[in-house]
């Protein structure tokens, strides 16, 4: 016998519409590009933050024809400090696609976005779902955790088929044709950034408590289950800080894969002795300063910044790249114009 599906559909669209968010700038369009842009920005940072990165990415690219026109460098440095850099080398590919291979159109459906780069297949139901009304479910952490709750869903998704077989529920879930899209589609995320959180669910308040097998069975804490764990690795690195007399600091761009692909940032040493060694024979006077970590995703990185002030003439760019390639000096005035990782143009500007 077929398990019969709660209707969730109903009470989660009578609920964002009277307690969900509605004052969101991507949320007064349907056009594609500004609705694929918040998307993006929000798969992996906060609403609070992603606010005003948005407004000045769109009035930087109002379009996507200005932003894949755009050289890569803008695009990352209006990105700097959001992190997760790979979303915004994506983001400018998947605009040059846009131009060339749509005409300057968005495509018209979730399966055809998520052949872009940059588009998985919750953001595409999203971006579908929010301009087209397509009957289209998504899935990201957030909804992961209210569904499997509400289902009480047992198996782990680490395994990609049991993954898959919560993606055929969250179909089965979705509201009938002709029922607000937006409205559930907004509502799974309110609902999962809000009430249905990680450690304290606010179920009393819940529009789906009745729906809810998990909170019924008082078994919320067991979902969702997810075995694999993140083994996080720490390294230990010295950034050799370069200094010119005039406050121009040497930067390397990072290479595009890795961490903080694309941006610029000070050479690395293995460890504060290796920093010294290079500087041999240069006037200057050299300071080292406070160690700190830097929390990645994988990892923690522990950074000493040594820094070394060039007393009298400093080597030319020419000189110094034999040593770095691709290196430049960059004067306080220009730090803006490069994307610089977060942590960098804290220290760079204290
Ligand atoms: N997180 C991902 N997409 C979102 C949206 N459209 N509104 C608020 N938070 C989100
Ligand atoms: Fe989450 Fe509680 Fe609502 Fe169930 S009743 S969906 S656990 S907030």
């Amino acid at each position: 016998m077929k398990p019969l599906l709660p209707d969730i559909a109903s009470p989660l669209v009578a609920w964002q519409l009277t307690h969900g968010r509605h004052a969101l700038p991507w949320q007064a369009t349907r056009d594609p590009y500004r609705v694929w842009l918040s998307e993006i920005m929000l798969q992996q940072t906060q609403v609070s933050t992603v606010l005003g990165y948005y407004e000045r990415f769109l009035q930087r690219f109002p379009e996507v024809a200005a932003l894949a026109a755009a050289p890569l460098d803008d695009v990352l440095a209006l990105w700097a400090g959001l992190g997760y850099y790979s979303r915004a080398r994506h983001l400018h590919r998947c605009a040059q696609q846009v131009m060339a291979q749509h005409g300057g159109t968005f495509p018209r459906s979730a399966q055809a976005l998520q052949e872009l780069p940059g588009i998985g297949r919750s953001t595409a139901a999203a971006i579908a779902a929010f301009c087209w009304d397509e009957r289209v479910p998504i899935l990201d952490g957030n909804v992961k955790r209210v569904l499997t709750r509400v289902l009480a869903f047992e198996g782990d998704l680490a395994d990609a088929r049991v993954e898959r077989a919560l993606w055929a529920q969250a179909q089965a879930l979705l509201p009938a044709q002709g029922q607000d899209m937006p409205a559930y589609t907004q509502g799974l995320m309110d609902l999962g950034a809000t009430l249905c959180s990680q450690r304290q669910p606010r179920c009393a308040d819940c529009p789906l408590q009745a729906a809810c097998r998990a909170r019924a069975e008082d078994r919320i804490a067991e979902f969702p289950r997810k075995t694999r764990k993140l083994k996080r690795k720490r390294v230990e690195m010295t950034w050799l800080w370069l200094r010119r007399a005039d406050g121009a600091h040497w930067l390397l761009q990072r290479p595009a894969r890795g961490v903080w692909a694309g941006l610029w940032s000070l050479p690395e040493c293995a460890d504060v002795a290796e920093a010294q060694a290079s500087v041999q024979g240069w006037a200057g006077s050299a300071t080292q300063g406070d160690t700190f970590t830097h929390v990645l995703t994988h990892r923690d990185l522990v950074i000493t910044p040594w820094q070394f002030r060039f007393s009298g003439a400093a080597p030319s760019a020419d000189e110094l790249q034999q040593r770095w390639p691709g290196g430049r000096w960059i004067g306080p005035a220009d730090l803006d114009a490069v994307g610089l990782p977060a942590p960098l143009s804290r220290l760079l500007r204290r």
